[in-house]
C-alpha cells in the first residue's frame, strides 16, 4: 500500500493499494473518530462495492446511512445535493460524523459540498472509484454542483479527512471511463512531466496503476500545497478545461469531463504553437498520445459559440482570464488575457 500525504489547511493522507475497502471503516474511524457514517454513491457504483463499504465501517463499529442517487453528470444538481442535505440531518449527523463519498468525480463532488455546508462542514472522505477521480477529483478539496448556466458553479473548498483509493474497483470500470481518467492523467504528463507524458505514450495506463496514479497525486499534491485556494500555480491543473467546460456546457453534459478535456488541451496545444508560445510538433506530440487513448480531438462546436461558452467560465475576473498554456511537452505558462481574445486562441486552436 501507497500513503501519501497532503498537507494542506487541513492535512490528511492518500491510501492506495488493492483491496483497501475491506479495512476502509477502520481506517475512517481512525481518521474521523466518528459515531456515524453517512455513505453516498450512484446507482452504478453502490450494487458494485456498497455492501462491501457498509460491512467494513459496521465492523469498525459505525452507524450506517445511505443515499444513492442515479449515476451520471444529470445529478450533480441543486436538488440531489438538498435531498442529501435533508437526509444528515433527518440522520442526526453532527459535526463529529462523517460523509463518505463511494463512487467517481460526481459522487466526491456532491458529497464533498454537502458536507462543506452541512452544519457549516462536517468531515467527509473520499473512496474514488474511477481512474479519473484517484487522479484527480477526490485530492485537493474541490466540491461543487452544477447550475443551469454552468458547471461547478456552486461549490467550496474543503478537504477530505483521508481518501481511500482501492485499486482493485477499476476492474469494474467501463472503457470509456477509463479513457476519460486517461485524458487527465495526460493533462499531468503534459502540464509538469515529460517522463509521465513518455511513460503513458509508451504504454498503456492499465499496465501500471499504482504508479502512473501515485504521480499523478504527487503532482496534484504539490500543486495544492503552494496554492490550496487556486490564486494562482493550482491554475495549471486547468490544462484544457476552459475550452473544454465550454464543449461540456454546449453538449448540456451529454459530453464525458474527460472527454471534454482532452479535446479542449488538443485546441489549446494547437493554438498556442500557431500564436507563437508553444514549440512547433508539441500539438502533434500531444495528438498522437490522445489517439492512442481514443480521445476525441475534434469538437462538432464553432469558434464563436465556444469563445462565448468559455467566457462564461467561473475563472473570468475583471474581464480576463488565465489559459494554461502549454509550451511544450510537460511545461507550461499561465497567461492572463482579455476575454475577448478567447475567440482569437478558439480559431487559432482550429475550431471554425
Ligand atoms: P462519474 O462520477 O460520473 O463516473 C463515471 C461513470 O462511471 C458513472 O456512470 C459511474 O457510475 C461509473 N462508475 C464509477 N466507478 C465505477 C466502477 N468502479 N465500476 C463501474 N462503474 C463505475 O464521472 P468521473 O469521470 O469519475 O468524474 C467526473 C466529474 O468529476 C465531473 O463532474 C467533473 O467536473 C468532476 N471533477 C472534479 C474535480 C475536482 O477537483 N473536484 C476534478 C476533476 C473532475
Ligand atoms: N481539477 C482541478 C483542480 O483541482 O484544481
Amino acid at each position: 500500500m501507497k500513503k501519501i500525504r497532503v498537507n494542506a489547511s487541513k492535512a490528511y493522507d492518500i491510501l492506495m493499494g488493492e483491496g483497501l475497502l475491506e479495512g476502509a471503516g477502520e481506517a475512517v474511524k481512525n481518521a474521523c473518530s466518528c459515531q456515524k457514517a453517512f455513505v453516498v454513491s450512484d446507482t452504478n457504483v453502490f450494487p458494485l462495492y456498497g455492501e462491501k463499504l457498509r460491512a467494513s465501517l459496521e465492523k469498525a463499529g459505525l452507524e450506517v446511512f445511505e443515499y444513492v442517487f442515479e449515476a451520471g453528470e444529470s445529478s450533480k444538481n441543486v436538488s440531489v445535493y438538498s435531498e442529501i442535505v435533508e437526509k444528515m440531518c433527518l440522520a442526526g449527523l453532527t459535526r463529529g460524523d462523517v460523509a463518505v463519498a463511494l463512487g467517481g468525480g460526481v459522487v466526491g463532488d456532491v458529497t464533498g459540498f454537502a458536507a462543506a455546508t452541512y452544519r457549516r462542514g462536517i468531515p467527509f472522505v473520499q473512496i474514488p472509484t474511477t481512474l479519473l477521480a484517484d487522479v484527480d477529483s477526490s485530492v485537493g478539496g474541490k466540491t461543487a454542483i452544477d447550475l443551469a448556466n454552468g458547471k461547478n458553479q456552486l461549490g467550496a473548498f474543503w478537504q477530505p479527512s483521508l481518501v481511500i483509493c482501492d485499486l482493485l474497483t477499476l476492474d469494474t470500470l467501463p472503457t470509456e471511463e477509463y479513457q476519460n481518467g486517461c485524458a487527465e492523467i495526460i493533462k499531468y504528463g503534459m502540464y509538469g512531466d515529460s517522463n509521465l507524458f513518455e511513460k503513458i505514450a509508451a504504454g498503456p495506463v492499465s499496465s501500471d496503476y499504482e504508479n502512473v496514479i501515485a504521480r499523478c497525486v504527487e503532482m496534484k499534491r504539490d500543486v495544492v500545497e503552494k496554492d490550496e485556494f487556486e490564486q494562482g500555480p493550482r491554475m495549471v491543473l486547468n490544462l484544457g478545461h476552459t475550452f473544454g467546460h465550454a464543449i461540456e456546457k454546449l453538449s448540456g453534459y451529454s459530453i464525458p469531463h474527460g472527454e471534454a478535456v482532452a479535446t479542449g488541451m488538443n485546441i489549446i496545444a494547437t493554438a498556442a504553437v500557431k500564436l507563437g508560445y508553444a514549440k512547433t510538433g508539441t500539438d502533434e506530440k500531444l495528438r498522437e498520445v490522445l489517439k492512442k487513448y481514443d480521445l476525441p480531438l475534434e469538437t462538432e462546436f464553432g469558434a464563436a459559440e465556444m469563445a462565448e461558452a468559455a467566457a462564461g467560465d467561473k475563472k473570468t475576473l475583471g474581464g480576463m482570464i488565465t489559459l494554461v498554456v502549454p509550451t511544450g511537452i510537460g511545461v507550461c505558462d499561465l497567461v492572463k488575457v482579455p476575454v475577448s481574445d478567447l475567440l482569437k486562441f478558439a480559431l487559432a486552436g482550429g475550431l471554425r
